[in-house]
């Protein structure tokens, strides 16, 4: 439809259809019986019949044939044709589950995801949908909330790399596209930085460091061309973010120069009421349609309340007309206007989901997602040797992570049927061992209470026979982890231990074979210290999707040799929280092999997490020669070169991720200790070498000065390129 169609359809639309437009309801208002929900949860948010027959698009549903008959069912009442949008939680995979993003984020390979996003797309599409809440793409440093599995992890740079990928890989070029979704990035902003990584509680941020550390990666995805925004729950400066001008007004659309559509988070703009910053519902429903909000998502708020309030002049209708516009021109790129159903299509749907293409690329990303953390040889394993494979992760197809509920468990390949594909039958064996949580743990998921009551003698015989096992093996393999609803959204906690009935079962098996190798699923990084200590071995492979089971077997036998590098660091201990590498000097920096009281340290533990940000083991070993640059003065229109060379040093093939890392020696403003700028996976034979260089341009070293003001500043810089954020040797070049 062209421009002036979009407006000439604005000017013959009521009041009433156009606020409706900004209107998002949940898909299970259009699957049940119409009446129930007209005398059930339409009446309760005070909604009409007209409000759901009028309503702009829907979220959660999803299937070619439901979501054509519903635009069906729609454009019959919709008196000017306008078709409803389709939106859902397509995080990372539709029906093919990928790793989570923070696993993604550990393949430090944004081409990968963008590859993932696009099958993700083309099965979310087949099936009606037309735009996807991702990717998130806030900051994260806190271990102890739960939403850190669904970012990238804890550094702006990285996290704008795979902002931009996933972003791309949604989209593509053009939202017409087949096989397109649009992306709907998320959550704006600075969710991540909620106090004490306690979910949906306060944020509170200097300017500064919100410019610095959290808005990068919006950008990058705004950049990249993201259709939609979604805003976050938190305050930002005291104001929550629905309703918070500067925030969407001056940063999102003047400054980023996003003009797309903004959409509430699930019952934000109502929130606002009870972060009592809106004394009502007619107070919220101004203040965010003056803030730029677009849609409320799942409330009543502009429904029940814009209609009335542009009669008593107390909003103006330019406000709704911009609004709607943002809407209708989603619409329109998506092609809508001309194609309704866009790519639905039962067919295409049957072909597409879960096909071997899409089961192989989650293979190899979940493989190339996984971090070793400890090796001391015992993997990649013999295969002629007796292995026990124990712990209630052995047999277990709940790995796909708490936000990937579009996609089956019945789908996820286990660990055993994986196993059993390669290992001997006569010298493997298999047992859970223990369930995955305990009667300590209490859990509420999307089907109610998790746990699955077992009594005390029943465990005792599991353990009794799964300690069996693992003392009549040469090798265990104990698949131990996070239960997947123990992280994820409202799921932040205190601690960050493995469940206890866990723990117990490792203590046992530890203590009749030392042999032990833990495969370790965790939606964030948790406390190691003691599987660390005791385990020859330790595999994180988070929630690794459809195909974890195969992608494990394959990295436990040596099929992949692991690359992964972690995107957040995991800590000492949760009082370590949070922890992250791109921290100040301070003035009294413990310095390695300090003994002085009075320096910033901790009495009782270290400063330096137990892996720290970018580190990842493989099966081989790699030199990195130290820096060499090709000047060491560097004018603002120029750059400068780094090179290292890389060699495999070991006796298999392996890909190592070498990272560069910049160091502002000294500014105007505390810089961090270093930064990552750039980074590159080098696959290498073994005995080979290659060079890895990057260019280093003066916008690599800009930030926000005291003034408010974005540039570089003269002086010396410190470059230092290696295999982890632990890397301090470095070359110095000077800006002029
Ligand atoms: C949730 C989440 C958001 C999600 C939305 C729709 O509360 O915060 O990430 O996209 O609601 O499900």
């Amino acid at each position: 439809m062209e421009k002036r169609d979009l407006e000439q359809l604005l000017k013959e639309m009521s009041l009433k259809e156009k606020v409706d437009q900004m209107l998002q309801l949940s898909g299970a208002f259009y699957l049940g019986d119409e009446n129930n929900v007209l005398t059930g949860p339409a009446r309760d948010m005070g909604l009409e019949k007209e409000d759901l027959e009028m309503a702009g698009s829907i979220l959660g549903a999803a299937g070619a044939k439901t979501l054509m008959r519903l635009q069906d069912d729609y454009m019959k009442k919709q008196p000017h044709h306008i078709p409803m949008l389709f939106m859902m939680d397509v995080i990372h995979g539709m029906k093919t589950i990928f790793p989570m993003p923070l696993a993604q984020g550990a393949t430090f390979d944004p081409d990968l995801s963008k590859e993932c996003a696009h099958a993700a797309a083309r099965e979310a599409s087949a099936m009606g949908l037309h735009v996807t809440f991702s990717p998130m793409v806030d900051l994260v440093r806190d271990a102890r909330w739960g939403r850190v599995m669904e970012s990238t992890g804890e550094d702006p740079y990285l996290n704008s790399c795979f902002a931009k990928a996933m972003v791309e890989g949604f989209q593509g070029e053009d939202l017409k596209e087949e096989g397109r979704v649009a992306s709907c990035i998320k959550h704006f902003a600075g969710y991540g930085a909620a106090q004490a990584g306690r979910d949906y509680n306060t944020v509170e941020l200097s300017e500064h460091t919100f410019r610095e550390f959290y808005l990068p990666a919006y950008r990058a995805g705004i950049d990249a061309g993201a259709a939609m925004v979604m805003t976050s729950f938190n305050t930002v400066n005291g104001i929550p973010a629905s309703t918070n001008q500067w925030l969407m007004r001056d940063i999102l659309r003047r400054e980023m120069g996003f003009d797309g559509v903004l959409i509430s988070d699930f019952s934000a703009i109502l929130e606002t009421v009870a972060h009592r910053s809106s004394a009502d519902e007619s107070e919220a429903a101004v203040k965010a349609l003056e803030a730029g909000v677009d849609i409320d998502m799942m409330t009543s708020v502009y429904a029940a309340n814009l209609c009335r309030l542009v009669e008593e002049g107390k909003v103006e209708e330019s406000l709704i007309d911009e609004a709607v516009t943002r809407i209708l021109e989603l619409k329109n790129k998506l092609g809508l206007f001309e194609n309704p159903y866009k790519d639905a299509d039962p067919e295409k749907e049957k072909k597409l989901i879960l096909c071997k293409e899409y089961r192989d690329l989650a293979r190899k990303a979940a493989a190339e997602s996984f971090v070793l953390l400890k090796n001391d040889g015992i993997l990649p394993l013999d295969l002629q040797k007796k292995i026990a494979f124990v712990g209630p992760y052995t047999e277990n197809q709940e790995i796909k992570s708490s936000w990937s509920f579009t996609g089956d468990e019945k789908d996820c390949v286990t660990i055993k049927s994986a196993a059993r594909e390669v290992f001997d039958a006569k010298r493997t064996s298999y047992h859970n061992g223990c369930p995955v949580i305990g009667k300590d743990v209490e859990l509420i998921g999307f089907t109610g209470t998790e746990k699955k009551e077992i009594s005390e003698q029943e465990l005792q015989m599991m353990e009794e026979e799964a300690v069996l096992l693992a003392k009549e093996a040469d090798f265990v393999v104990m698949p131990l982890g996070e239960h997947y609803l123990q992280s994820g959204e409202a799921s932040s906690r205190a601690m960050l231990d493995l469940p206890e009935v866990q723990m117990e079962l490792f203590r046992k098996v530890t203590a009749v074979n030392p042999n032990v190798v833990v495969v370790l699923f965790s939606g964030r990084p948790l406390d190691l210290r003691e599987i660390s200590a005791k385990a020859r071995a330790v595999l994180t492979v988070w929630f690794p999707g459809t195909e974890g089971g195969h992608a494990i077997v394959d990295v436990l036998t040596g099929k992949t040799n692991p690359s992964g590098k972690l995107p957040m660091s995991f800590p000492y201990c949760v009082g370590q929280v949070p922890v992250h590498y791109n921290e100040y000097s301070t003035g009294r920096p413990n310095l390695p092999g300090m003994k002085e009281k009075f320096r910033s340290k901790y009495l009782d533990i270290p400063n330096a997490p137990l892996y720290p940000f970018g580190y990842g083991l493989s099966y081989t070993s790699f030199v990195i020669s130290p820096v060499a640059l090709d000047q060491d003065q560097m004018t603002k229109e120029g750059s400068i070169t780094a090179r290292v060379t890389v060699k495999n040093t070991g006796n298999c093939a392996g890909t190592e991720v070498v990272q560069l890392y910049v160091r502002d020696d000294f500014s105007s403003v505390v810089r961090p200790v270093k930064e990552l700028k750039g980074f590159e996976r080098v696959t290498l034979m073994p005995g080979e070498e290659k060079e890895a260089v990057f260019v280093i341009k003066e916008e690599m070293l800009r930030f926000f000065r005291e003034d408010g003001s974005y540039g570089s500043e003269e002086g010396t810089f410190t470059v230092m390129i290696g295999n982890s954020s632990a890397v301090s040797e470095g070359a110095v070049f000077t800006l002029a």
